[in-house]
């Protein structure tokens, strides 16, 4: 797998993506599209943006019973998207039938990665909130390890996760990472971040990155700074 660099455009309207795409030239980086736009400019947005010619990452979280999964997963695999999303929480059984819909009948399907627990519950939260009585890092190991079973292609962590991940799952496993912030950029409200130098050093595979590229007053040089640092 090659190491790419994401761009997570949290962007809440059409406009606004595509005069920041337009920024970019001849450039056609890999995007995130999250559930802010998708539910705000529908799956029109994700048919535009693949004609430019943009790999894309459909950030939408799934989580239902299998068969709603599945059949939703097939909607999404028609959409030409080359990556997507689910919550491992919603079991192994949950994940083969989003695996099911989303394989195309030529046997292709975008890759599928899974939220282990969202860096947004911490341990005190999980322990009481939802009853899950170990360590978080088991709990987010474990869960990568169920993803694996059920055939998925990675999970989504924090980069300071990855080689822990890659140690449990293996190499092949992939790892995508957001929390990434230049060495002399503004944190913002993220709490555990590291350098695309050092998720590279790491192991990541993919790093997102939103704000230190859609913020910046230039983005495409942004873009390629994290290209230099991460993928070279
Ligand atoms: O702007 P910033 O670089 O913080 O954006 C990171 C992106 O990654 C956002 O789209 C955010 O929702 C997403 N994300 C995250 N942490 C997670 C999962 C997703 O920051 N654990």
């Amino acid at each position: 797998m090659n190491r790419d660099v994401i761009i997570a455009c949290d962007f809440a309207s059409k406009e606004e993506v595509m005069t920041f795409l337009n920024r970019f030239g001849d450039e056609r980086p890999f995007v995130k599209i999250g559930m802010e736009l998708y539910y705000s400019a529908g799956p029109d947005i994700v048919r535009e943006i693949k004609e430019r010619g943009h790999k894309i990452f459909l950030d939408l979280k799934l989580h239902d019973i299998p068969n709603t999964v599945k059949k939703s997963m097939n909607v999404l695999s028609r959409l030409g998207v080359d990556m997507t999303n689910l919550h491992a929480a919603g079991t192994i059984a949950m994940m083969e039938a989003a695996i099911e819909g989303l394989t195309r009948p030529d046997g292709t399907r975008p890759l599928l990665i899974a939220v282990t627990q969202l860096t947004s519950t911490g341990e005190d939260r999980m322990r009481e909130e939802l009853l899950i009585d170990h360590p978080i890092d088991e709990v987010v190991m474990h869960y990568a390890a169920n993803a694996k079973k059920a055939g998925l292609d990675g999970v989504v962590c924090s980069p300071l996760e990855a080689g822990k991940v890659h140690e449990t799952c293996g190499k092949q496993f992939i790892t995508v990472t957001p929390g990434v912030r230049f060495a002399d950029g503004d944190i913002g409200d993220q709490v555990r971040v590291t350098t695309p130098a050092k998720a590279k050093e790491i192991g990541s595979d993919f790093i997102v990155v939103g704000r230190p590229i859609t913020a910046a007053a230039d983005p495409l040089a942004a873009y390629k700074r994290c290209v230099e640092e991460f993928c070279k």
